[in-house]
């Protein structure tokens, strides 16, 4: 049997538009997802789900998509995790060149699902490195993070940046523009993150906002609006000192652009009224800066703040069901045991 994990992440800057080409600035957060995969004797697949923020559930199956589990969850929920397994599994089978390869795989992510913190590219991420591994055929963290792309691409029909399945294989702060994908160098960011208890459906986020920026070119102009938040962003990061504690004024910089950052995704249509209550929280709790981080339309905010007032304020928010402090996690996807 192999273990793998892979980190969750928050966007600094630059969710949506990067499904665009826009340039866009992930960061990998100390909140994992683990998958373990041990080989079985015939094509199929097991799979069992400890905690993906919902009832655990364990279902076996051929591997093929058109199979229903038969378990006592929400549907949807459970349809869009099997979708995640089934599309890694197909990844890992093309990379090790076993197309009839089965498994038993178990699950377990600190990640809630659907709430922007990049469940399903952690668990992409953490299946392939353990499926392939656990056939004896290790793929470099280029292909794995390409893989991993591939199999959100296909679950998300297509509506899918590379910027969540890099950022969770490498680790750290990443700049993602189009297909060029570079880890970056960056300070030690005070990541509080708000976590209102729901989700949102990328697919349907991401689709909304396609509509409005074909059918306005003022929506097409925020989209690029974003781009330029991201860039000026980018050229704060280059000053900054790697790995250091920031400077108060580089925190305030930064959290500048990441409230502008927030209002040009509210003028999308992908904020909700918890992800502003939250942001304004946080703001009125001395943050320096917050916004909705992933796809919106509910699940988490994040904000920078060195302090523990923005982390205690939304701990009383009514509407944030979790509130805690992200490190950065320099380390991406690793192996966890063998
Ligand atoms: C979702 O975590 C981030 C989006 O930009 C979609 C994507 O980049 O694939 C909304």
């Amino acid at each position: 049997m192999t273990v793998c994990s892979a980190p969750g992440k928050v966007y600094l800057f630059g969710e949506h538009a990067v499904v665009y080409g826009e340039p866009a600035v992930p960061a990998a957060i100390e909140r994992r997802a683990t998958v373990s995969a041990e080989p079985r004797a015939d094509d199929h697949v097991r799979v069992e789900a400890t905690d993906l923020s919902l009832d655990g559930f364990t279902v076996e199956y051929t591997g093929g998509t058109g199979d229903r589990p038969d378990v006592d969850v929400p549907t949807p929920l459970v349809e869009a995790a099997m979708g995640y397994v089934d599309a890694a599994v197909r990844q890992a089978r093309a990379a090790a060149d076993r197309p009839d390869a089965g498994f038993d795989i178990t699950i377990e992510s600190e990640i809630p699902l659907g709430a922007g913190l990049g469940s399903s590219a952690a668990v992409v991420v953490a299946g392939i490195d353990a499926a392939t591994r656990a056939l004896g055929e290790p793929i470099d963290r280029r292909e794995l993070a390409d893989r991993a792309y591939r199999a959100e691409f296909e679950v998300q029909d297509g509506q899918a940046s590379r910027a969540d399945t890099f950022c969770s294989t490498m680790g750290g702060a990443v700049r993602v523009e189009g297909d060029d994908c570079e880890p970056i160098d960056a300070p030690n960011l005070p990541f509080v993150v708000g976590f209102d208890g729901g989700a949102g459906d990328t697919g349907e986020l991401v689709a909304g906002v396609r509509a409005l920026k074909e059918e306005y070119r003022f929506a097409a102009d925020t989209v690029r609006s974003i781009g330029d938040v991201v860039r000026e962003g980018e050229r704060l990061l280059a000053d900054a000192v790697p790995g250091a504690d920031p400077q108060r004024e580089l925190l305030e910089d930064l959290g500048e652009l990441m409230d502008f950052n927030h209002g040009l995704l509210s003028a999308l249509g992908v904020s909700a009224r918890s992800l502003d209550t939250m942001v304004w929280a946080a703001r009125d709790a001395g943050a320096h800066g917050a916004k909705l981080t992933g796809a919106g339309g509910g699940g988490c905010v994040v904000a920078l703040d060195p302090t523990d007032e923005t982390e205690t304020a939304l701990s009383f928010t009514q509407g944030c069901e979790d509130a805690f402090r992200a490190e950065l996690a320099t380390e991406g996807v690793r192996v966890e045991g063998a």
